[in-house]
């Protein structure tokens, strides 16, 4: 029989940020156990992006915990950095060094921080090149890519880092249509080689076909959530049922 960790990979007790006057995360309280993909979906503003970035302290929290493999997140220095190197996240901008080699975006971290060697670094950043599909473009820069290309050496830099858990943060949105799907493809492969994922997306299809779990937020509290089918035939909130309505057909 398989062993059974049951320590949830990040865990959110309470946690509760403002920013002035709005109250931005109210009460969030989550587990994303060990291979289980997250998607988060709610209507712009609802704090998608913030819950993202306190999980690995881009942003601070008011109170609560935020809970790494049952610890809790350090809140400056060394072992702040470590873990936050243990967490791999993806934006909707991909955020590649300009004017270094996309070979160079995907082994700096390895190197400067995990302390690989250079040979090291390289083959495994050409498997992963490889594994995301774009291996010829090792030498090129960023520029010389399509978006959908950047976005999936982004995915290959993250990957690079052996994360504990990858986070995406509405990684196609800043995409042309046609590029949508090479970079879903990617991460629905991730999916199945059992990566613990949280995605904040409006890509519902990739939602309800890849997920295990859908969190609906709304105004910074999670409204509801469930397995995907259940979410998007059946959903049990007003607010989940106009949000849904508002963006069939799109
Ligand atoms: N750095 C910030 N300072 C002040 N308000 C912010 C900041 N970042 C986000 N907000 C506000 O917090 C709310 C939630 O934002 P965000 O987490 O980006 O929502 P979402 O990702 O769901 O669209 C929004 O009202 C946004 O304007
Ligand atoms: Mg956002």
């Amino acid at each position: 029989m398989e062993h059974v960790d049951e320590t949830p990979v990040i865990e959110l007790r309470h946690v509760d940020k403002h920013y002035g006057d709005l109250h931005v995360l109210r009460d969030i309280n989550l587990k994303i156990a060990r291979g289980e993909v997250l998607v988060v979906i709610g209507p712009s503003g609802s704090g998608k992006s913030t819950m993202c970035r306190t999980i690995n302290r881009l942003e601070t929290i008011d109170s609560g915990e935020v809970l790494i493999e049952g610890k809790p997140l350090p809140s400056e220095g060394r072992e702040l950095a470590a873990m936050r190197a243990e967490l791999g996240m993806v934006f909707q901008q991909f955020n590649l060094f300009a004017h270094k080699t996309i070979l160079e975006n995907v082994t700096m971290g390895p190197i400067e921080v995990l302390h690989m060697k250079r040979e090291e670094a390289e083959a495994r950043a050409m498997e992963l090149l490889a594994r995301v599909g774009v291996a010829e473009q090792a030498n090129k820069l960023p520029a010389q890519l399509s978006g959908g290309q950047q976005q999936r050496v982004a995915i290959a830099r993250s990957l690079a880092m052996n994360p504990k858990a990858m986070m995406f943060d509405e990684p196609t949105s800043a995409l042309d249509p046609e590029m949508i799907n090479e970079v879903l493809d990617v991460m629905v492969e991730l999916a199945r080689g059992g990566m613990t994922m949280v995605v904040v997306t409006h890509e519902m299809n990739f939602a309800r076909r890849v997920s295990d779990r859908v969190v609906f937020m709304a105004d910074g509290q999670i409204v509801e959530q469930g397995a995907p089918d259940e979410f998007f035939d059946h959903p049990k909130t007003k607010r989940a049922q106009d949000f849904l309505n508002s963006i069939k057909g799109h």
